[in-house]
């Protein structure tokens, strides 16, 4: 609903002209023109006829009007780089983007922490520079700073979103919302290493080009300077194919993100801030960010019954067991021949649906696989995601419910959590966080 269509290759490529002009002293000029002799190399007709100039065998060089015919017809855009040019998403609103739309295929969590003494107007310069250098690659143009604006040309439907953790709420003198703070310990089942743990600040950047991903990253933590050091960096993923809007398959196969709020409808307050929190974050939201590790190894040991029985749902389209589509509701009171529950007493879909109906939140998750470490085989899981006005009312019951007992406990170890306060957006003359800073 905020994917605003743009016409393909607009700003970018002017940006890098005035940048490079702008640096012509430095001797940016030469590679200017260097650039531009590769480009009509690269134009010339192959087999060295029609005067295309530059090619072997002594053929005089072009004349001035064939090379202007050349530069006023640019060969016609690749129209794969077109489409992902045009899908640039909105940023300035009530809400931040990155919370709503559907996740695109790649998503990387930032954890970072403010220097030491760090104060309130620092704060503001980090947000006013952040706003400013979101609010460009949004749009497919490179931050004020920015060498390779071509990399942000293409934002494949690019969002950047900024999230606060207590401390930051603090240095900007505002109230601390009350669940700004770790989750509970789950003992039964957290083996958290603080490498993976809170932080000052989150961004989380998402785009359908990984590409993408990785620049916007780099201008914003570069942008930031002394400000900030990053803490820890979450790099996820999701499978493209399965189309926009529908759920992702997880590593354990299992189509994930099935049952979820209506936020952008009657759900909407689960998602948002309103009264119950302080007036700077209305238009904000929660997030928490745990890494749960899955045992891929052991999974593979486990039976096709055995899988399916763990969530509730098939693995094949992500049906309930009860029976029925993807979308079917699951009959958690169907009993078998022997009179058990079909949904195991200990399924993850029973033990974590909601009792009451606030006990909901919007999970948008990432897979992650990173390189394995000591004797392991693999170093997989999830990057569970959740937006929520109230974690504490929302998700700990869950969570706790899931603690004391989930079969999937049998295979997943949470080993990092963070919770934030997601800043409302940015409206038009405003930076991210101006209530806040007051
Ligand atoms: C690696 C860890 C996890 C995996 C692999 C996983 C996987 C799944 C799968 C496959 C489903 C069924 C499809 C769906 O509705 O999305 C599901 C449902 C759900 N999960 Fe998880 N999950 C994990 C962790 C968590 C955690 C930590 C929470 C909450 C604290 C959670 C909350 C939920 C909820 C609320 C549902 C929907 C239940 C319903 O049907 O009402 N999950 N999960």
């Amino acid at each position: 609903m905020t994917s605003r269509p743009r016409e393909a290759g607009d700003a970018a490529p002017r940006r890098r002209t005035v940048l490079l002009s702008g640096l012509a002293g430095a001797g940016a000029g030469v590679v200017t023109s260097a650039g531009a002799a590769v480009a009509r190399e690269r134009a010339a007709p192959r087999g060295g006829g029609g005067g295309g100039g530059g090619g072997g065998g002594g053929a005089p060089p072009a004349p001035p009007a064939a090379v202007a015919r050349e530069r006023s017809a640019p060969p016609p855009p690749d129209p794969r780089l077109t489409r992902a040019r045009a899908r640039g998403r909105a940023f300035r609103g009530e809400h931040q983007a990155g919370i709503i739309e559907a996740p695109p295929a790649y998503g990387t969590f930032v954890g970072l922490d403010l220097a030491e003494g760090t104060d309130r107007d620092a704060v503001r310069r980090l947000l006013t520079v952040w706003t400013d250098d979101i609010e460009r690659l949004m749009d497919g143009r490179g931050p004020l700073t920015d060498l390779e604006p071509e990399l942000a040309a293409v934002p494949a439907s690019l969002t950047v979103t900024v999230a606060v953790g207590r401390r930051v709420v603090e240095t900007a003198g505002s109230a601390v919302p009350s669940w700004l703070a770790p989750l509970p310990a789950f003992e039964k089942i957290d083996a958290l290493d603080d490498r993976w743990g809170e932080a000052d600040l989150l961004l989380q950047v998402c785009s359908d080009s990984p590409t993408t991903v990785a620049h916007a990253q780099r201008r914003l933590v570069v942008d930031a300077g002394d400000l900030v050091r990053p803490r820890w960096v979450q790099r996820g993923f999701r499978e493209p194919f399965e189309g926009a809007g529908l759920p992702m398959r997880n590593l354990f196969g299992q189509v994930d993100g099935t049952v979820q709020p209506d936020v952008t409808g009657i759900d909407a307050d689960l998602l948002w801030t309103g009264a119950g929190a302080p007036s700077w974050l209305r238009g904000g939201s929660s997030v928490v960010v745990r890494r749960i590790r899955m045992d891929l190894d052991r999974w593979d040991r486990a039976d096709r019954v055995t899988r399916e029985n763990a969530i509730g749902r098939r693995l094949d389209d992500g049906g309930p067991v009860t029976g029925g589509g993807v979308d079917a509701a699951a009959d958690f009171s169907a009993t078998d021949d022997l009179g058990f529950h079909r949904i195991d007493d200990a399924a993850h879909m029973r033990r974590a649906h909601a009792s009451v109906p606030h006990e909901r939140f919007l999970r948008r998750p990432y897979s992650y696989d990173d390189a394995p470490e000591d004797a392991d085989l693999s170093n997989s899981g999830l990057l569970f995601v959740a937006y929520q006005a109230d974690p504490v009312r929302q998700l700990v019951p869950v969570q706790q419910r899931l603690a004391e007992a989930d079969l999937l406990n049998l295979w997943t170890t949470p080993v990092g959590s963070a919770v934030f306060a997601v800043l409302p957006g940015a409206r038009d003359g405003e930076i991210l966080g101006q209530a806040m800073l007051g």
